[in-house]
């Protein structure tokens, strides 16, 4: 007898700007495209990969081919994805040149004895198995920041919020009708980075993480605090010991605020199927449907509990 609700969960980013309703529309087309896997039986690290790589393919986050430049205007990207049946993952940073940074995190984890490529490594890794190059040379383009009229990169009068640009972060976390999760995510990066710059996302255990035995998280934000906390492997521990993910993620949040004045938003998915999307940040574009009503997409939701945000 089925005990849990399989269900998809996605997101496009948490920051200081409101989504767009473009960013918004697509990410119910693609949420209702990977409920619709679930429902053919696919499992649920081939639903997340698909998704990530629609977000990836689209434009309109920052990832794959909407990805911020680094400082040096080249565009590096992360990602990781993360089987709960077996606990396998795989990761890439710092690539170049790739449209789907997932697909070669996919090939890393089933490729490879590996579970993180970086830099040239990556790149010749995306090329031997012809992954699908980005559309246009990868020529330096002018930091978006910048190009805005900002202060100074060098000076830390950049909040924590501005940051994190206009873009966001792109993740996923399914549960399949086996019961198996999965989680992923995929990103350019921050707005203000230094050549060679990593964030969460490519790291196991910081921004994904998925064990079938307690759950699945996707974790976008600032990823220097999201990795000096280890946030993804924190809340998967605390529902291990019992937590429901509501309240897993309202702890690890508020830690990440009031302990190192972090900022990020989450998915995060129970072994059952019961979920949270939380953020510390004003807006996050996120999305959840399990197959019954209709697929919930939004700008904003729950807050940690009894949270009350510092100024940044
Ligand atoms: N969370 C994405 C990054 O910091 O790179």
């Amino acid at each position: 007898m089925v005990t849990y609700t399989p269900s998809v969960l996605i997101h496009g980013g948490a920051g200081s700007s409101r989504p767009t309703r473009t960013q918004l529309i697509f990410l119910e087309k693609i949420l209702c495209r990977g409920y619709a896997l679930v429902h053919a039986g696919q499992s649920a690290l081939t639903i997340v990969e698909e998704m990530i790589e629609a977000l990836e393919g689209s434009g309109l986050f920052n990832a794959g081919l909407g990805s911020l430049p680094q400082l040096d205007g080249v565009q590096r990207m992360d990602a990781s994805i993360m089987d709960g049946k077996a606990l396998t993952a795989g990761a890439v940073a710092n690539l170049e040149g790739y449209l789907h940074p997932i697909n070669a995190a996919r090939l890393v984890m089933t490729e490879t004895d590996h579970v993180l490529i970086i830099g040239d490594s990556a790149k010749r890794l995306a090329r031997h198995f012809a992954l699908k190059r980005l559309p246009r040379p990868n020529k330096p383009v002018r930091p978006r920041s910048r190009s805005r009229g900002n202060p100074p990169i060098n000076t830390r009068t950049f909040s924590l919020y501005k940051k994190m640009g206009k873009y966001g972060t792109v993740g996923a976390v399914a549960l399949d009708l086996q019961g198996n999760l999965a989680a992923g995510a995929s990103t350019g990066g921050v707005s203000v980075m230094f050549p060679g710059r990593v964030g969460d996302t490519p790291l196991i255990g910081s921004g994904v993480y998925a064990d079938n035995s307690a759950g699945a998280i996707s974790m976008t934000g600032i990823g220097e605090s999201i990795i000096r906390m280890g946030m993804a492997k924190w809340l998967t521990e605390l529902m291990r010991s019992g937590f429901s993910p509501s309240r897993a993620a309202s702890h690890v949040l508020k830690e990440l605020v009031h302990r190192i004045h972090g900022a990020a938003g989450c998915l995060v998915l129970g072994s059952k199927g019961t979920f949270t999307i939380q953020h510390t940040t004003p807006w996050m574009a996120a999305g959840h449907w399990n197959g019954k009503g209709q697929p919930i997409v939004g700008d904003r939701f729950s807050a940690p509990r009894s949270f009350s945000p510092r100024k940044a």
